[in-house]
């Protein structure tokens, strides 16, 4: 199988595990990126058995819209049950790196306020230990070079994402060369450098479940 077709694979599966649960207020949480992209366009078939749903960037805003699904601003809704969404990187913990597609800060607003995160994956993405891909850190813009040299001294080369504005309007460092032994560890030491909008590392909050798209068929991972 393709990549692609895995990735839609766990699409499929999304759904499936979704499905039950929809009522007509549910407001679902949407990732961004290509695995959230297919996740998107099999949703539109049960568009009628669901209010709507929270994006957590413009471009999964306007796919979702252009299915004709309601999108909501998240200061108007009560409860998301669900977020899907997809990883750069997870391990057996179920933590993540995310933000190759520099949505991670809005990922990470919505993720926190969901019920339960399904991470939907193709097999490539699982890791032993996060780091082969490069930790994206959004910052200000002012402070992107205070940012990188903090991120120097903990270890990390880190690369200025050129030519990319996040929907917030910030920036995107880059972190390569740098392998995470203790991933809610180094999310919470990576937040707390002064200039730092959020980092790539989901591990306080990680998913719930993962769907793995492997050659032999979806896993379910909790
Ligand atoms: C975007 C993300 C994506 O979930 C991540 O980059 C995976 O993307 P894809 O499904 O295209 O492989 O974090 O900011």
């Amino acid at each position: 199988m393709t990549q692609d077709e895995l990735k839609d694979a766990v699409a499929a599966a999304a759904i499936d595990e979704i499905a039950p649960f929809l009522e007509r207020d549910t407001v679902l949480g949407i990732g961004t990126g290509s695995t959230a992209n297919l996740f998107i366009d099999r949703l539109s078939s049960l568009r009628h058995d669901f209010q709507g749903a929270v994006a957590s960037s413009e471009a999964s805003a306007e796919r979702l819209r252009g299915h004709g699904i309601e999108v909501f601003e998240l200061n108007s809704v009560g409860s998301v049950p669900f977020y899907i969404d997809g990883a750069d990187e997870v391990n057996a913990h179920l933590h993540m790196i995310k933000g190759g597609g520099a949505a991670l800060t809005r990922e990470k607003i919505v993720a926190a306020c969901a019920e339960k995160f399904i991470c939907i994956a193709d097999a490539s993405k699982k890791v032993e230990r996060l780091g082969e891909f490069p930790l994206p850190v959004e910052v200000i813009p002012m402070a992107r070079s205070y940012v990188a040299r903090e991120l120097v001294k903990l270890g990390a080369d880190p690369v200025y994402r050129q030519g990319v504005v996040t929907d917030n309007g910030n920036q995107i460092i880059d972190c390569f060369e740098f392998m995470i032994d203790d991933p809610v560890a180094m999310e919470a030491r990576l937040d707390a450098i002064v200039g730092v909008v959020t980092n790539g590392l989901f591990a306080a909050r990680g998913a719930d479940v993962l769907l793995l798209g492997t050659e032999s068929g979806v896993e379910r991972l909790t």
